[in-house]
């Protein structure tokens, strides 16, 4: 019986379950048995085989198909950089007769099947990040259920900042994209919307546009954030500007999004001559660790068949992707060249209220 292998890598993301699940299925369907590797590359470090490899018989991985998370773990392993490492995972697999890995992840993951699939081990990628970062699809798992939390959370919020006549600024994740903050702000009405894409911004000129809402009689402006955008804001001394207000920040702390909530209170006054009470919240881990939405479900089961089938027909160096409702192939090395532009019109369009 001829023997492929799984592993999930880098920040776990809804939905990676069910393509281990769709994985074990159609592998038992062609007649190949499934190892799962433990906690991403770091189980291919032969630093304890027992462990590292489990069984992923249908027993095991049926049942798996609708939790979140990840079941063969996931973890970051920086040593899987080094060539060498990479060469003696690649000899590790073919000695325990291991003829093919998929590998689940994101960017930074797919990097590492690319470096097996040059060390002679035929690899097919999955992508699996909340991030939405990987141009070559149009879908990756856990993106989708990334946004439905995010909105669930923004409407919420925007129902008590009603009742109060509050604006609030809510971060959600994305690294250094900002698809997830985009597809919130265009499903839930948010008025103001910053990507990391979106370059250079200002403190001030996010002033002014709340201002602006106040002014128009807004007051319960929603102000989405991509973490990703912290890192693109011109400089503002956080320090300085809290300080005098007796708000406890330490030189040289980074901005957050209570931080600048705080500073957009003092920065903006309601039609009384008041401070509008500007609130944050960070959506953070909930993103990641929520069930998998139906069509991440369902993408994860066509992934996961398109893999095994590859694996089966001996072709490796290649990532699965979906574009307007079709699963296909790439090669893995075109895959992570492509780029995609950054939808300015719709950031403009949300911005221009
Ligand atoms: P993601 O896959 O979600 O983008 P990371 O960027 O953290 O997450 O990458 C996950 C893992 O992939 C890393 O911890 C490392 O084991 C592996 N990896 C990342 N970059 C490379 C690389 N250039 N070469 C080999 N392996 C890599
Ligand atoms: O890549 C997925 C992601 O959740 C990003 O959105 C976020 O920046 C990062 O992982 C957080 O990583 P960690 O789990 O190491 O805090």
């Amino acid at each position: 019986m001829s023997r492929i292998a799984v592993l999930t890598s880098g920040g776990d993301s809804p939905g990676m379950n069910a393509a281990v699940t769709a994985i074990a299925r159609c592998a038992n369907m062609l007649g190949m048995s499934l190892l799962g590797v433990d906690r991403g590359f770091n189980g291919l470090l032969g630093k304890n085989p027992e462990k590292d490899f489990i069984d992923m018989s249908l027993e095991n991985a049926l049942d798996i198909a609708d939790m979140a998370g990840t079941q063969l773990r996931t973890a970051r392993c920086l040593e899987f950089k080094q060539p060498e490492v990479q060469a003696r995972a690649a000899q590790l697999l073919r000695d325990m007769d291991v003829r093919g890995l998929i590998v689940i992840g994101g960017d930074g993951s797919f990097h590492g099947a690319q470096a097996l699939c040059h060390q002679g081990m035929p690899c097919v990628g999955i992508p699996g990040t909340i991030d939405n970062d990987l141009p070559y699809t149009g879908m990756t798992l856990g993106y989708d259920t990334a946004v439905n939390v995010c909105v669930d959370a923004v409407r919420n919020i925007r129902a008590t900042s009603r009742s109060h006549d509050r604006p609030h600024v809510v971060e959600v994740m994305g690294r250094h994209c900002g698809d997830i903050a985009l597809q919130t702000a265009m499903a839930t009405g948010a008025e103001i919307v910053i990507c990391p894409e979106g370059k250079r911004w200002t403190v001030d000129s996010i002033a002014r546009r709340l201002q602006n809402q106040i002014d128009q009689g807004n007051f319960r402006t929603t102000i989405v954030v991509a973490e990703g955008s912290w890192e693109e804001m011109a400089p503002f001394d956080v320090y300085e500007f809290l300080r005098p207000y007796g708000k406890q920040v330490f030189k040289g702390e980074p901005m957050t999004a209570n931080r600048f909530a705080s500073v957009l209170k003092r920065k903006c006054k309601m039609p009384d001559g008041t401070n509008p009470e500007v609130r944050s919240t960070v959506v953070g881990y909930t993103q990641r660790g929520a069930r998998p939405t139906a069509r991440d479900a369902a993408f994860a089961f066509e992934a996961g068949v398109r893999a095994v089938d590859l694996l089966n027909r001996g072709i490796g160096n290649r990532v699965i992707g979906r574009k307007s409702g079709i699963v296909f192939d790439e090669d893995i090395d075109k895959a992570l060249r492509a780029r995609r532009p950054f939808d300015r019109m719709m950031y403009n369009i949300i911005n221009a209220l």
